[in-house]
């Protein structure tokens, strides 16, 4: 029998429904070194196909429990279909450009030591910020940022398919969900977004930008321990 590969389908006004065995983790953005890493977190069950919560409510995170039918969630997707290479402004930098299409999800890993991913793209004559531009806007769950080299090489890191729940204890909040590897999310009219390497979806049921995480999670102060 064909394996059947990960697909993530949203319900209207329902959870994420995953499919074809995903892999599932907990990270924990945690400050170290220069800049944030992830650290594992719970350990999660793993299944051929699972539901994960979607309007913030549930009881059991990150999976789905109904509580959006009690809490009447209106989950319309609101975010524009058009591609990422469409989408995106790009920033030119003196030894390397960005694109950056504005969808962030507040993990901060764009931010170094040295600087921020815009101001290391403006100054990116030196080697050393020219290296750690790449590792800003690589490191960006979101996929809000891409280097670009001026030769039009494309920075993108490698990532195998995976499924993981962010949760962002120096914030004291819960974040989305980082879908990694290019995992179809499949729209409640049918159509697919543009697979991409790098997304966070929202979990927390408070993005204006629905599916995807738009930060809003950091100022609704969403615990997935203590749904409101
Ligand atoms: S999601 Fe991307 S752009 Fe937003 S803070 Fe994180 S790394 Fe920076
Ligand atoms: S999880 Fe980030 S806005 Fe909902």
């Amino acid at each position: 029998m064909q394996k059947e590969e990960p697909r993530i389908r949203i319900l209207k006004d329902g959870p994420y429904i995953v499919s074809g065995s995903a892999p599932l983790s907990e990270k924990v953005i945690v400050p170290k070194g220069d800049g944030y890493v992830y650290e594992e977190g719970r350990t999660l069950p793993q299944k051929a196909t699972y539901s994960l919560c979607r309007c913030g409510k549930t009881k059991t995170p990150p999976f789905c429990d109904g509580a959006h039918i009690a809490s009447h969630f209106d989950g319309t997707e609101t975010a524009c279909k058009t591609d990422y290479n469409v989408r995106a402004a790009r920033i030119v930098g003196s030894g390397i450009d960005l694109l950056d299409d504005g969808r962030c999800a507040f993990a901060r890993f764009c931010h170094r030591d040295s600087g921020d991913a815009w101001e290391l793209a403006e100054d990116s004559e030196s080697e050393f910020h020219h290296a750690e531009a790449v590792i800003a806007a690589n490191e960006c769950p979101a996929g809000r940022l891409t280097a670009v080299e001026k030769d039009g090489t494309v920075h993108e890191p490698e990532y195998s398919l995976a499924i993981e729940i962010l949760q962002d204890p120096e914030e004291h909040v819960s974040g989305g969900i980082f879908v990694k590897g290019g995992i179809p999310i499949e729209s409640v009219d049918g159509s697919v977004y543009e697979i991409r390497n790098r997304v966070v979806l929202c979990r927390c049921g408070f993005s204006g930008n629905k599916p995807f995480c738009d930060s809003r999670h950091v100022s609704e102060e969403y615990d997935d321990r203590n749904p409101t």
